[in-house]
Parts: structure tokens; sequence; C-alpha cells
């Protein structure tokens, strides 16, 4: 009697287990919590603070790359520290993706800082919810907002160099394409414009916005007050028409201040000189009213952006990979899955042992 009755405590609370479980992923409410590292690992924020500051403090533009690649990371399988995988082979990762490749950087910075955090709480604190605090103070320390960062994210034990070339938006796509990409994450039209000023960062490539300058980059001009032939022709010489050997040559993507976290942006898209043409679109589109609209609130008002972007990040932060939470792991480094550590070590541990044999 009294095993009938514990296998039946037992079978209730795997039930209890399995309807909460439903239930979180269910109402689409990532199981995240403010406190997460609370007890185990209680100085994660001063670390990740410290390490992004001497980042940004020697090169502006790292807060630019580390907030790109928790966008590209969110996009694709969630937030879930996949884009950070590097290529084995068992597995392709997202880095060689057509929106990723020579394009997205900052990987170095996550490895100083989860070399950090294993020096400090060793296995604690995954490489996902390192790359959403990193992504917060990046935007801190160059003059944005702050917010605070749900946390308890884990690792993937997969990536995908399909999904990060169907989910990434690119440069030349139009209106209706981004849009429905955001909404497909759970984003509205206001996150999608929110979170397209964090153009107020960062640069661009060439191949990223050639068709742009020799496309509409007139058209799109504000008829009163037309854009300068010199701003024309100094993209133009940055990126001429033909030719690979400038591909990779860079434009500032807020041509007035660059390194700084402000609403220049819109001011910029209201002026006709957005570098991309998916950013000039949120303003010149015909299909745009909401998002000319929103262009506009946030132009004239920087508190509204700041509030916005704030609760779009956390939005953004927040399409967490279910899947991740069962199977999920927290790396030791952020480029390799355990498994495939493992692996290495044994690799290691046999070409030792061989060589002390022959
Ligand atoms: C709306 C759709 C978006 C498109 C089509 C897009 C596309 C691009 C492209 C083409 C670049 C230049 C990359 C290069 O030339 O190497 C870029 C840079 C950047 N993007 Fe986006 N992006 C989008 C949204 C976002 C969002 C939502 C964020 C973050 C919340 C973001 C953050 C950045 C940053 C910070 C840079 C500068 C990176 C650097 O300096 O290297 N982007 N984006």
């Amino acid at each position: 009697m009294a095993i009938s009755n514990r296998v039946y405590e037992v079978m209730m609370m795997v039930c209890v287990f399995f309807v909460v479980s439903y239930s979180l992923f269910e109402t689409g409410e990532p199981p995240l919590t403010l406190d997460y590292y609370a007890k185990t690992c209680p100085n994660v924020l001063q670390v990740v603070r410290k390490e992004m500051e001497c980042a940004v403090l020697s090169e502006p533009r790292n807060a630019a790359f580390v907030v790109r690649l928790h966008f590209h990371d969110c996009f694709v399988q969630g937030c879930d520290g996949s884009i950070l995988l590097d290529d084995t082979i068992t597995l392709k990762g997202e880095k060689k993706a057509s929106n990723n490749i020579h394009s997205l950087k900052g990987f170095r910075i996550i490895d100083r800082i989860k070399n950090s955090l294993e020096s400090e709480c060793p296995g604690i604190v995954s490489c996902a919810d390192i790359l959403t605090i990193a992504a917060r103070d990046a935007v801190i320390l160059v003059g944005g907002p702050y917010w605070e960062v749900p946390l308890g994210r884990k690792d993937s034990t997969t990536a995908s160099y399909e999904l990060a070339n169907t989910n990434l938006p690119s440069a030349n796509e139009g209106l209706l394409s981004i849009i429905s990409k955001f909404l497909y994450q759970g984003l509205s039209v206001t996150d999608t414009v929110a979170l397209s000023g964090a153009h107020t960062i960062g640069m661009a490539r060439c191949e990223n916005f050639r068709e742009r300058i020799y496309g509409d980059f007139e058209a799109t001009s504000d008829t009163n007050n037309p854009i300068s032939k010199s701003y024309i022709e100094k993209l133009r010489s940055i990126c001429p028409q033909v030719g690979k050997a400038a591909e990779n040559n860079i434009t500032a993507m807020d041509n007035v201040t660059p390194e700084l976290f402000d609403n220049s942006y819109f001011h910029m898209l209201m002026r006709g000189e957005g570098v991309l043409k998916s950013d000039q679109e949120l303003y010149s589109s015909l299909l745009g009213m909401e998002t000319k609209a929103l262009v506009k609130k946030y132009a004239a008002d920087p508190l509204a952006f700041f509030q916005q972007f704030s609760d779009s990040m956390v939005k953004l932060g927040n399409i967490t990979n279910s899947d991740s939470f069962f199977t999920g792991e927290v790396r030791k480094n952020c480029r390799l899955r355990l498994c495939s550590l493992v692996i290495t070590k044994l690799t290691l541990n046999r070409s030792i042992y061989l060589a002390a044999f022959l």
C-alpha cells in the first residue's frame, strides 16, 4: 500500500511538472527571472559590465558588434547562444550564413566575458545570458537607455545555418518582408521600428548599401531640404558602383552621431539619408503609414524612443528556445557545445597516450 501511494505521489509530481512546463511554453511566458543568478553567481552583472566597459572604451564600435550579435542570436532558434557556435565536423553553424559572414563580429568580447565568469563561478552562467546582458551594457555605455534583463536562458546544443539564412532580415529587403520576419518572432511593427533604431550606432559595408546609393537615394530625399551633393559623393567614393575590391569599405549608419546611442537615426530617415534600403523604407515606403508615423514620433521624442527600445529589447531577449530549456546546457566555451569539448578532450588524451607509446 505504502509503495503504491509513493508511486501515485511520484506520478502526480511528474504530471504537475509537465502541466506547469507545458502551460509556461504554451502561454509564451519564458521561465526567466531577474534574480536567476542571485545565489549561484551574485557578481555576474558586475563582471559583464567591467568587461564591456574595457571593450567599449578601447573601441566604441564594439558596442555595435555586441548588440547586433544578440539580435542575430535571438532571431534564429531564440536567444540560445547558437550564433556563438563555431562550425565543426558535426555542426554547420550560423556564422557563415549570408547575413553573418564577413559581417558579424564581437565573438572575442563574449569569449573574454565567459572566461572571467568561468573563473568567478564555473559552469553557471550561460553564453546566451552573457550575450543578453552584454548587449544591454553595450547600449548604456554609448549613451542609450537602461533596462533590467530577465535571465535563465540555456545554451543550445544545435545551431541552424538554414534558419539564419531565412529568418534574418537583409539590407535590400522590402518593408513588408521585414515586418513579417519580426511578426514571426512575436515582435510588433512598433518593435520593428524601435529596434531598427539600434542603427544609430555602428557601420555598414558597401555590399549592403550599394544598391541604395545608386538606386533611390535622391528620390527619397526631403524635397524642401535635399540631400547634399557632397554627402552622396562621399558615400559613392567609399562604395563605387562596380568592383569587388570596395565590398568591405564601411560608412556610419548615423552620419551625425555615429558613436552615440540617440534618436538621430530617425532624423536621418526623415531627411531621406538612411544608408540601408531597409532603414529608409520605414519612412519612405508607400506601404509604411504606421512605420512612418513611428519614425516621426521617435525623431520628435527621444524619451519615447528610449522607453520603447528598452521594452522591445526585453521582448527580443525573451524569444526563448523552449527546446533548450530541456536539452540545453551551460557551455564552458561559448564556441563549443559541451559534447564537442568532451570529444576534443578525449581526442587530445588519446593523442597524448599514443605519443607516449610512439
Ligand atoms: C530591421 C531589420 C534589420 C536589417 C535589414 C538590418 C541589417 C543590417 C545590416 C545590413 C547591417 C550592416 C552589416 C554590414 O554591412 O556588415 C547592420 C548593422 C547593424 N545592425 Fe542591423 N538590421 C536590422 C535590424 C537590427 C536590429 C533589430 C538590431 C538590434 C537591436 C540591429 C543592430 C545592428 C547594429 C548595432 C549594426 C552595426 C554593426 C557594426 O557596426 O558592425 N539591426 N544591420
